[in-house]
């Protein structure tokens, strides 16, 4: 049986993770209006991770005995300056899950939960992986700058990547 003070703090990141989902979709949004359809592709596929992020979250408590309750989801911005500045808030973003995940990990330990921890160390890992993929992106568009090509290269890569439900694998 789950805690209520884990439970609780699960309740929230369940809350956090449809939050980015939404978030990622906003941003694909806005590439869509860019006219990025590569860009706008790699934000739905991270549109469709945060589901399943929530998800993982939302059946572990059930695996537990626990009760999931939904709150509100809040509002997200719907407009930035260039993708630069969405791939800035993108990896701030994901530094501040890392921090929400590790703070899961010690109310886990706190609670002598080992088979929350364990669960939990599946996210720490994805969680490296995230901002990596944030920080190699950024990093080559400040590389691009107001290069036109660069961009549409930069573009037609994006378009590749594909949605794969990485919750199902043992780690990320
Ligand atoms: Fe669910 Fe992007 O961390």
């Amino acid at each position: 049986m789950i805690s209520k003070k884990m439970q609780t703090a699960i309740d929230e990141q369940i809350n956090a993770e449809f939050w980015s989902a939404y978030l990622y979709l906003s941003m694909s949004a806005y590439f869509e209006r860019q006219n990025l359809k590569g860009f706008a592709n790699w934000m739905k596929v991270q549109y469709q991770e945060e589901m399943t992020h929530a998800v993982k979250f939302f059946d572990y408590v059930h695996s537990r005995g626990g009760q999931v309750t939904l709150k509100p989801i809040a509002a997200v911005d719907t407009d930035w300056k260039n993708a630069i500045e969405v791939f800035s808030e993108t990896l701030k973003h994901e530094q501040l899950v890392t921090a929400l995940i590790n703070n899961l990990a010690n109310i886990a330990v706190e609670e002598k939960d080992h088979a929350t921890n364990t669960m939990l160390q599946w996210f720490i890992a994805e969680q490296v992986e995230e901002e990596g993929n944030d920080e190699q992106i950024l990093v080559q568009l400040k590389m691009i700058g107001d290069n036109g090509y660069g961009m549409l290269m930069l573009d037609k890569e994006l378009a590749t990547r594909v949605f794969v439900d990485a919750t199902k694998t043992a780690a990320p």
